[in-house]
Order: structure tokens, then sequence, then C-alpha cells
């Protein structure tokens, strides 16, 4: 079974992409610049002005970037290996609100509501199961590839990296995020980088991929009422050669 196949984490989730900051984060001192991760994650990492052809957001959990991509990319798609997120993702893509619970302790939850962003695209959209190191070979190629906290709960990390050149167009952009959180339920440690990550992604990506930037991006994701991760993702975008 996916571990990202639960309640508790499908609740999780959309907090996380689509809760306002009093919603996640209603204390005064709080980690503030850690919120809204799955927007700033494409906002920040690529000039939106700049009108762009197709999308592909690897990971997409339950959708939020996709419908940050869709604002300057006229077709979009949106893979993620849990059913439950995909569906809740295409859910808010037909609908522009979805009901669920935050936890709060507990047995105690509240319910809220998921908004779609207002300024969004849907209908550029299509949300499908999938699993990043076994696409499609007919999903094509993609001007922008956002992979967003992912690389690391892959089984074969090195199996994604080898299949990106052909995923991106010349010229194309490429924006990875990573915790650099290598776990044994998700990749054995056989697998996981022998150097820091970032080096890793660079002696791997560097004969097809000039780096263009890098990052440190703050994320928040909050588990209940008094207990929170916090996390400090690498972003690092480049440009297929
Ligand atoms: C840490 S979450 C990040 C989600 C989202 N990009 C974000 O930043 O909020 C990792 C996501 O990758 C998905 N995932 C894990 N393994 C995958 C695979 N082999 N193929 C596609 N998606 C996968 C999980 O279901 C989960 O939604």
């Amino acid at each position: 079974m996916n571990p990202y196949d639960s309640q508790e984490l499908l609740d999780q989730y959309l907090l996380f992409h689509y809760g306002s900051p009093e919603e996640i984060l209603p204390y005064p001192g709080g980690p503030g610049s850690a919120l809204d991760f799955p927007r700033r994650s494409v906002v920040e990492n690529i000039d939106t002005t700049v009108s762009r052809r197709r999308a592909l957001d690897l990971g997409c959990a339950v959708g939020r970037s996709s419908f940050e991509l869709s604002v300057f990319c006229s077709e979009v798609v949106g893979i993620d290996s849990s059913e439950q997120f995909v569906a809740a993702a295409e859910y808010l893509r037909k609908r522009p609100e979805l009901a669920y619970r935050r936890l709060e302790e507990g047995v105690i939850s509240t319910e809220l509501v998921a908004r779609r962003p207002e300024y969004s695209n849907p209908e550029r959209i299509r949300f499908e199961t999938g699993d990043a190191l076994n696409l499609d070979e007919g999903l094509g190629d993609f001007d922008v590839l956002h992979a967003a906290n992912l690389v690391c709960r892959l089984p074969e990390p090195e199996k994604f990296l080898a299949r990106l050149k052909y995923l991106v167009t010349v010229n194309g952009l490429l924006i990875l995020t990573t915790p650099c959180t290598w776990l044994g339920e998700f990749t054995r440690p056989s697998n996981w980088p022998a150097e820091a990550t970032h080096e890793w992604l660079a002696n791997r990506l560097s004969g097809s991929f000039n780096l263009l930037n890098t990052k440190d991006m703050p994320f928040l994701i909050r588990e209940h009422a008094r207990k929170y991760q916090w996390g400090m993702a690498q972003a690092s975008v480049w440009r297929r050669i």
C-alpha cells in the first residue's frame, strides 16, 4: 500500500496545500515564512509572467502546484502514485471547494474547506495516478517539469534522474526541491546518494542540464494543533541543454 494513502495524510496535505495562514499557524511568532510551500515552489522558482506550453507536476499530491502552473502553462499534467491524493486533486479541478477535516488532537477535529485558487485555469489540467519511475512512454516532453519533495521518496532515485532528460524539452526548465530526508521505508540505504544530495543531483544532471539557481525553501506541515513538521527544502532550477 502507498504510505500516502491514509485519511490522516490526505487531511494533512489538503491543509498544507490549501489552508490559509490562520488555519495552519494561528500562533504569533511561529515560522510564517514556511507557509504556502506548494505555491512558492512554483512561483519563486520560475518567471510566471512568461507563458509556457506543457508542464508536468510529478508527485503532485492534492494538486496545489498544478493549479499554480496552470496560470502560465497552457497544458498541465499532474501525476501522483496516491489514488486518494489524485482523487482529491481531480475533485478540486472539477469543483471549486472540497470539505476536509483538520486534526486538533486525539479524537477532536474541525471541518475546513479547501478552495481551488480562483486565478487558476483548471480546464488546462489533467490529474493522473502514475509512478514517476514507470511513466507512460507516450507522455511526451515538457517545457516545465516540477517535482517538489519527490526524489527522496522514490525507491530508485537514480532511475528517476536518468529519465528526466527525456521529459524536458531543450531550453525547458526543471524545478526540483528536496528536504534530503532519506528514509529506509521509501528508499533502501544502498540507493541513497553517497555524496550530499545537491552534489549527487549535479553529478547526475550536469551532462543534460545547466544549473540556473539554488535556494533554501522552508515548508511547514501541521500534524495537529500543537505539532508541526518544519523542514528546509533545497530547491534547484535547471535548464535542459
Ligand atoms: C513529500 S510528498 C510531496 C508532495 C507535493 N509535491 C508537495 O510538495 O506537497 C511526496 C509525494 O510524492 C508521491 N509519490 C511517492 N512516490 C511516488 C512515485 N513513485 N510516483 C509518483 N508519485 C509518488 C506521494 O504520493 C506524495 O504525494
